[in-house]
């Protein structure tokens, strides 16, 4: 068992929840996969979508070098030691710029806000940008309960074998998308 599965244990992340067991491979061993190569020399983490704060407080504690900026419409946190909390509507191509200006770049980014298309898609184009060459931008959720299931189709038009900047890899309900 990774020690990131144990952090969203112990602040209580949805990635772990009971009710979400889909998600629990996301900290056992994809995040994992991508994250221990780095994990001492990441310094900027993003994550859209705080809810109480237990997914940002683990990937704070999992990154002893890292600040982590968390990003949500109505945050229900302030901002601790290496965690920093900023209002910001995912749907909004000005706001999103201004987040990525202010914060970026950044070695990973994690989508796990609206799951809808009209925040999906925009945070996605935005915000690959505000990436470091290697870098990860992860959607969660990608799942049939969800209305926007059809992100998968979108980012298999619009990026896969499209930009060569760009790598794609599909996991069970994640999508990653490598800044090569
Ligand atoms: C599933 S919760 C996040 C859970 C958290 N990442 C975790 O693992 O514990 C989704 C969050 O997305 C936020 N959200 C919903 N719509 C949003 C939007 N348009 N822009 C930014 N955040 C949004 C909600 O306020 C909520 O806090």
């Amino acid at each position: 068992m990774s020690d990131l599965f144990d952090l969203h244990k112990k602040y209580v992340s949805l990635k772990v929840d009971e009710r979400y067991k889909y998600a629990w491979p996301y900290t056992e061993t994809i995040y994992p996969s991508y994250f221990d190569k780095v994990r001492a020399t990441a310094d900027k983490i993003l994550e859209i979508g705080v809810y109480m704060g237990g997914s940002v407080r683990a990937v704070r504690d999992y990154f002893p070098n890292a600040t982590v900026i968390g990003a949500d419409l109505d945050p229900q946190i302030k901002d601790e030691e290496r965690l920093k909390i900023v209002k910001c509507d995912q749907r909004s191509t000005v706001e999103l710029e201004a987040l990525g200006e202010a914060y970026g770049p950044f070695d990973f980014i994690i989508e796990d806000g609206c799951h809808k298309m009209s925040g999906q898609v925009p945070s996605l184009n935005v915000m690959v940008r505000y990436l470091k060459p290697g870098g990860v931008y992860f959607i969660e959720d990608v799942i049939p309960k969800f209305e926007d299931y059809k992100i998968i189709e979108y980012v298999t038009r619009k990026y896969v074998n499209r930009n060569p900047e760009y790598r794609v890899e599909f996991h069970p309900a994640l999508i990653a998308v490598v800044r090569v």
